[in-house]
């Protein structure tokens, strides 16, 4: 039996996260939690004033935190400098939430090769550009260190005609979480990936308000779709110490919808 209370077990105090496409939805979702939790948490995303709305906000947990604001998942340089800047302010980090990414709709028989090119940019190639730098800044303090990709159920069924390129992007970060884990696993750097159903949030609200959440909700057995905080929650769990034994699975939140 181990000494570990609950508070150490589940809680973050002491910790430093970096969460990419924090400055809205699920990103959002997940920074508080971890704020909450007890993190010093770097709010990164392309857009700068959400981004910096939102380390204002979780000072109200008492915590340090920061934003970096313009930062783009898919570019090599951007992504480096952001990195730079956190262990720069925060001296290290130790959790990094690759949630930053896009969803738009295009058919197969249609597709634009720049709409693909940028999917697979932001959504597959941004993690892996995150993972790498940050891997470096915690092998750096040999303490060991938590990754959670934010993928989708797409990734293992296509939920909409016209995701072709999300659903791959999405498929392609399951893979990439499981060998990252094969090869971060000696330094004791967990990877694991969540896999969201419909989520309500600043970027699905349109397509929602169009009839797609009643739509999804129909097959969903739970009856409803999910908020980026609950998202924030299981997020937590998956990167908090209770969580370190568990590397390189892939965690469907979803209400049920997969197995309806
Ligand atoms: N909402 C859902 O139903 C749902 C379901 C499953 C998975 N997801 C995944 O969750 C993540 C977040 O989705 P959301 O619905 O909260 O989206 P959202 O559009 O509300 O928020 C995404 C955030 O990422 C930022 N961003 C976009 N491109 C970026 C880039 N290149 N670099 C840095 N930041 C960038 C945006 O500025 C925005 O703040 C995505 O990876 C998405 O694929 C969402």
């Amino acid at each position: 039996m181990s000494n570990e209370t609950l508070q150490e077990l589940f809680g973050l105090a002491g910790l430093r996260a970096v969460v990419t496409g924090g400055a809205s939805g699920i990103g959002k979702g997940i920074a508080r939690r971890l704020a909450e939790a007890g993190a010093e948490v770097a709010v990164c995303d392309l857009n700068a004033e959400g981004a910096a709305a939102v380390a204002r906000e979780l000072g109200g947990f008492g915590v340090r935190s920061m934003s970096v604001g313009g930062s783009d998942v898919s570019d090599e340089t951007s992504v480096a400098a952001m990195i730079a800047e956190v262990r720069e302010e925060l001296g290290a980090i130790d959790i990094l939430v690759n949630n930053a990414g896009i969803y738009p709709t295009g058919p197969v028989a249609e597709m634009d090769v720049a709409d693909w090119d940028r999917v697979m940019a932001v959504n597959l190639r941004g993690p892996l550009l995150c993972m790498r730098e940050t891997v470096k800044v915690m092998r750096a303090k040999g303490k060991g260190g938590a990754i959670l990709n934010v993928s989708s159920i797409d990734s293992m069924h296509p939920s909409f005609v016209g995701m072709s390129h999300y659903g791959a992007s999405k498929g392609g970060l399951n893979m990439l979480t499981r060998s990252a884990a094969l090869e971060f696993a000696p330094d004791q750097i967990t990877v694991n990936a969540i896999c969201p159903g419909g989520v309500e949030t600043e970027g699905t609200q349109e397509a929602f308000g169009d009839g797609l959440k009643e739509q999804l909700e129909l097959r969903i057995p739970l009856g409803r779709v999910s908020t980026p905080d609950e998202i924030g929650g299981v997020s937590l769990f998956l990167v908090s110490p209770a969580a370190r034994y568990i590397t390189g699975a892939t965690l469907v939140v979803d209400g049920g919808y997969l197995i309806s």
